[in-house]
């Protein structure tokens, strides 16, 4: 029998080897921890659905941070849940409300060592739990909501983020935003577009955790049908048009190919936001010993990475990175 001329098992024979061929890097630095806050609470509160997660106080989240960054991430996300809602959702842009004194805390905590983020959303704020204002007939209106999203970035900025994140998939909203901060003199303030998110059923946890659920209907008047890959790289040109930094693709292992397709296109740093579900299914099914946690957390974040961003929005940041770091 002929000896195979091609054999790449050579290249697997040791540890030593492996390191020396693989192509995919994953470190703490490619990791944004996102984190809840939430306003009159007076300590933490754990996420049934996300185990290992809590809605945070303003102190709480501030020491959360610490340790994260301890770990070598130096990225945050920060989403907040008000005590009071309202039509409109005015929380979202008050200069002392719980989003904007989060963002304090973390900007007084680390100044610049860290990135500080903000996603820029009102289903958090808003009594009907819709990404933005209704109008007579209960739709959401596109252009009344970019109004909204713009006192939002103002007061973000205001507040200490060096990015804003929008979330809410309305259309033109990273232009009303750029506008909105350029108006302000922030022209150094960032914006990370949520470019495209699907409407999908891997943010059920978050939903929990942001007490962000729609009240009536659901989401699929503004965000992305999980089919559509073509449409998934218009919205991702637009918002790169209108002005945006970073592109996001959102969820994550369910949309590889957008993310793959997103890096190709070489206009914008890509993000992939590892989402509460896809957490949730990874926490589960380690929690049944049905999967070992710590070599499936970091095979989906590396593969993430293979697929083409440059970052990733992970709960398992802390983890992720702490492992890492023993390596
Ligand atoms: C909306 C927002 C959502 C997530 C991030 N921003 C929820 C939604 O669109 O319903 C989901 C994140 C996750 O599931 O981890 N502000």
């Amino acid at each position: 029998m002929a000896f195979p001329a091609h054999r790449p098992r050579r290249l697997r024979r040791t540890a030593a080897l492996r390191a020396l061929v693989r192509e995919t890097t994953l470190d703490a630095t490619h990791l944004i921890a996102p984190l809840f806050v939430k306003e009159s609470i007076d300590d933490r509160v754990a996420i049934a659905s996300m185990p290992g997660q809590y809605q945070h106080t303003l102190d709480t989240v501030r020491k959360e941070a610490a340790e994260i960054r301890s770990t070598g991430v130096r990225a945050f996300m920060l989403f907040a849940i008000p005590a009071r809602k309202d039509a409109e959702g005015s929380e979202a842009w008050n200069p002392e409300g719980i989003g904007q004194r989060a963002l304090g805390a973390l900007a007084d905590e680390f100044g610049d060592d860290a990135v500080v983020m903000a996603d820029l959303c009102l289903d958090e704020y808003t009594d009907h739990g819709h990404c933005g204002v209704l109008d007579d007939h209960g739709e959401v209106d596109n252009d009344a909501t970019l109004e909204r999203y713009e006192r939002i970035a103002v007061a973000q900025a205001g507040a200490g983020a060096h990015v804003v994140g929008p979330s809410g998939m309305m259309d033109g909203q990273v232009a009303a935003i750029r506008g909105a901060l350029d108006a302000a003199g922030r022209t150094d303030v960032a914006i990370m577009a949520y470019a495209a998110k699907f409407a999908s059923a891997f943010y059920g946890p978050f939903r929990d955790a942001a007490e962000g659920a729609p009240r009536f209907g659901d989401r699929t008047g503004y965000q992305q049908d999980p089919a559509n890959g073509d449409e998934a790289m218009r919205e991702i040109r637009a918002d790169v048009d209108e002005g945006a930094d970073f592109v996001m693709v959102k969820p994550a292992t369910p949309c590889l190919d957008i993310v793959r397709r997103a890096a190709d296109l070489g206009a914008a740093p890509v993000a992939a936001y590892h989402v509460s579900g896809e957490y949730a299914m990874l926490e589960a099914a380690a929690a049944n010993g049905w999967i070992d946690r710590r070599r499936a957390v970091l095979e989906v974040l590396t593969s993430i990475r293979r697929a083409g961003a440059g970052m990733i929005l992970t709960y398992h940041a802390r983890d992720a990175a702490g492992w890492l770091g023993e390596r």
